[in-house]
């Protein structure tokens, strides 16, 4: 299976990133997060524990975390810098979370096979296989466990546009639309309970093809991310706009063993 990133891009990654600001599901402007949350809740989150695979610097592990005392949770991630991060953030959120370096391709890990629900944001589209990639995710659930995926959907206008402005990362993601996501979760041998594309539009996910936010196609994007804006405040207000593979920025899939 070919990997679309490397250990030393993550890492460069997080060493760049600069605050560490917590997840926000209030206001309009955090509509799509709370999208996001409301397909995580459908999954009963209480008395649980929950592995998130990918974990490095994640908002939503210490986010839950302390929505659900109850269940404890644990973030793997073969990144150092990631792992370094979520644990600074677990502790300045006092937030209880178990960050264990580990590489998802392990062919051993204590983990295996321990967790009731295993869930990822915007991780399996690096590989080439999905199938591969979710079925090393699937080892870690236990035999009724549930699995989440998030990834962002770069099969239409987000895709497009990324190729256009930032073709290197363009590059380092698997283009999935619904149809090839579910497949994937067949050859995995993953039953998708719920699944499909997520909001109806966001422009904001654009924001990692321009890490130094600035020139003419950074300027171009703001526009559309203002549109996205208009667009999240109507349905704030009155409800939620269709979903399509066009123009939703996410696509994700509950799932479970068959
Ligand atoms: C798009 S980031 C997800 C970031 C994060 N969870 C979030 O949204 O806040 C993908 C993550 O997957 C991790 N990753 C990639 N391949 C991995 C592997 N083989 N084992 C463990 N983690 C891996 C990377 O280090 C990176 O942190």
């Amino acid at each position: 299976m070919e990997k679309l990133t490397d250990k030393a891009y993550w890492d460069g990654t997080y060493c760049r990133r600069k605050g560490l600001q917590s997840l926000n599901v209030d206001g309009f402007i955090n509509y799509t997060n709370r999208l996001i949350l409301n397909k995580l809740l459908e999954i009963n989150l209480g008395n649980k524990s929950i592995l998130e695979i990918g974990a490095g610097d994640s908002v939503w592990l210490p986010y839950l975390a302390k929505e659900f005392p109850s269940s404890r949770f644990v973030g793997v991630d073969y990144s150092d810098a990631g792992c370094a991060l979520l644990s600074e953030r677990a502790k300045q959120e006092n937030a209880n979370v178990r960050v264990i370096h580990e590489d998802m391709f392990v062919e051993e890990s204590p983990l295996h096979g321990s967790f009731d629900v295993v869930i990822s944001f915007g991780v399996v589209e690096h590989f080439d296989n999905l199938g591969h990639v979710l079925a090393a995710k699937k080892r870690f659930l236990k035999p009724d466990g549930v699995m989440f995926t998030l990834i962002p959907n770069m099969a239409g206008a987000l895709g497009a546009l990324t190729r256009t402005w930032s073709r290197e990362v363009y590059d380092k993601h698997n283009p999935h639309d619904l149809d090839s996501f579910l497949r994937g979760h067949q050859h995995a041998g993953m039953e998708v309970i719920h699944g499909g594309y997520l909001g109806s539009t966001n422009f904001g996910v654009l924001s990692s093809c321009f890490p130094e936010r600035k020139g003419l196609s950074w300027q171009m994007s703001r526009v559309l991310v203002a549109m996205s804006l208009v667009i999240l405040w109507i349905e704030d207000k009155f409800g939620d706009l269709p979903t399509s593979k066009t123009f939703s920025p996410y696509i994700y899939a509950i799932s479970r063993k068959t």
